[in-house]
């Protein structure tokens, strides 16, 4: 009696699993009973290359389903603005995380929060402190910054790699917390982006089996090959500590009386005029930026220095105008910005060829109709940003480092597509620092580009040893480590940082 009825139970499953899916979903691959399409899912690295190339196969839409997830993948700019703008209203959700958020515990994490009210709060907090008005009150700090890293350049240039990391630790920490931090290897900076660094392994699209097969989170730690288990556990103890040590900092700092002015203070401030942000958004919404706005910045400018390594006849004609531009003497700062079209479009040229989030996760909460096909409840959308930004019809020979494709008759293209558009994010979900990221990484790109010769290094032989251009995988994605040669261009641009240095009493 009982076979029967399992084998009856069982012939259900199976016709379940496999009945005729008639709605009009996306063009996508031939999907296999049971299995879907499992085995078409991209592998990494560089698996928004694989998410292109179905693309070009079945159109700017196209569908894949993988073990009972509906995957909608983009791979045009008109498709992400006609769905994730203009309807953001239904594509602003996440797709379950469960590795990020059931298993590592980032779920207080902004970028992991499903769409709601809750989240709304975070976003309206920040959106206060970093929106494009408040962000131009941190360009004196981080210009007094940038200064720093030119003259801690000026005596180890070898070690550029790590000093970047100072940087963008440096400026977060400055203007959230109110913590300067002198040293690169400093502990405040080292825990945010190694947290920054695990939520973006956790968050990764496809890169943890539980995230495929959900019931894989009960398994105990202690169970062979349960490692991801035993990864969660260490990483929940740092990002507790991450979203809890700054803030308490700053608390402990404004009882003192010697809290310095800060996004932090600031909150704590008007919450006591008026209590509408609870502790709890306060520490989520501060935790964000800390972990969301170091290694992002971060990876951003260590593509520029890559870039600059394979192009330099961009790096020239960027310092040619920035000599004819501007009086000798000076820093390049911020208000010089329209005055440089060439340094604009080169850094727009960066922010193309190396997209720091090349895949953007959305997930749609109502079945919707999008030229003729049916988008299900529930589809986890993937924006291929680094497809957008190498679609050859937007950029012609887009893997080419073109500054001049967003030029026309000397001055910027409107009608080029702005990389930092799809960059940033879309809808309801763009990244909230940036103006922040942007005016802070336009600096580090114009001092660089004004002080510094950047070419690759030699081999043994004098050889120029060419980077590999493999981007890592990850929700934030980064070149990997290389050498570089970086030289000051001249004995004036010494003396320049120093002096500039000294007027800021650094
Ligand atoms: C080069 C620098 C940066 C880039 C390219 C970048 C890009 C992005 C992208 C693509 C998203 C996802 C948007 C979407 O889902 O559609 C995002 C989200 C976010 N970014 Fe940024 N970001 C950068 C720097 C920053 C900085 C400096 C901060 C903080 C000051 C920051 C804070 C955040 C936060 C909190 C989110 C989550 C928003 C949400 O889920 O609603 N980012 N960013």
């Amino acid at each position: 009696m009982h076979q029967i009825l399992l084998a009856v139970l069982a012939c259900g499953l199976l016709a379940f699993l496999c009945r005729p899916d008639r709605r009009r979903l996306p063009p996508g691959p031939a999907r296999k009973v049971l299995l879907g399409n499992i085995y078409n899912v991209p592998r990494q690295p560089e698996e928004w290359k694989g998410f292109a190339a179905l693309g070009k196969l079945y159109g700017p839409v196209s569908y894949l389903r993988v073990l009972g997830r509906d995957v909608v993948i983009l791979n045009s700019a008109k498709a992400v603005n006609d769905l994730l703008e203009q309807r953001s209203a239904i594509y602003s959700n996440r797709p379950r995380f469960v590795m990020a958020n059931e298993v590592a515990g980032f779920d207080w994490l902004i970028p992991f929060m499903p769409y709601g009210n809750f989240l709304r709060q975070h976003r309206r907090a920040l959106h206060q402190h970093l929106n494009e008005a408040a962000a131009k009150t941190w360009w004196n700090t981080q210009q007094d910054l940038n200064v720093r890293f030119l003259k801690k350049l000026i005596d180890a240039p070898g070690d550029w790699w790590d000093l970047t990391h100072w940087l963008a630790g440096a400026n977060i920490m400055r203007m959230t917390f109110g913590i300067e931090i002198a040293k690169k290897d400093d502990p405040w900076i080292d825990l945010g982006i190694k947290v920054a660094e695990v939520a973006s392994k956790a968050g990764s699209f496809g890169a943890f089996a539980v995230d495929i097969f959900p019931l894989l989170k009960y398994i105990p730690a202690w169970f062979p090959g349960a490692k991801f288990k035993r990864d969660a556990i260490e990483w929940r103890q740092v990002h507790v500590q991450a979203k809890n040590l700054p803030f308490q900092r700053v608390v402990k700092d404004m009882a003192a009386g010697n809290a310095m002015s800060c996004i932090a203070r600031s909150m704590l401030e008007e919450d006591t005029k008026d209590s509408s942000l609870s502790e709890e958004v306060m520490k989520n919404a501060l935790g964000a930026i800390y972990l969301g706005g170091a290694d992002t910045s971060l990876a951003a400018m260590r593509g520029f220095v890559f870039a600059m390594v394979l192009n330099p006849s961009a790096q020239k004609t960027a310092q040619d105008e920035i000599d004819r531009t501007l009086s000798d003497g000076t820093l390049p700062s911020h208000p010089d910005r329209p005055h440089l079209p060439y340094v604009e479009a080169l850094y727009r040229e960066t922010m193309r060829m190396y997209p720091i989030a090349p895949l953007t996760p959305h997930c749609v909460t109502e079945e919707d109709e999008y030229e003729g096909m049916t988008i299900p409840k529930g589809s986890t959308v993937i924006a291929n940003t680094w497809g957008i930004l190498h679609d050859e019809e937007t950029y012609p020979e887009p893997e080419t480092f073109k500054p001049e494709r967003f030029l026309k008759q000397g001055a910027l293209d409107p009608d080029v597509l702005d990389p930092r558009n799809p960059a940033f994010g879309y809808g309801r979900r763009v990244c909230p620092g940036r103006h922040i990221a942007d005016a802070e990484l336009w600096l580090f790109i114009v001092t660089m580009l004004s002080c510094y010769n950047i070419s690759p290094a030699e081999d043994g032989n004098g050889e120029p040893i060419i980077p590999p251009s493999t981007m890592c995988s990850g929700l934030v994605s980064s070149v990997s480590k290389f050498p570089c040669n970086i030289q000051l261009r001249n004995e004036s641009k010494r003396k320049l940082i120093l002096a500039e240095a000294d007027r800021l009493k650094l």
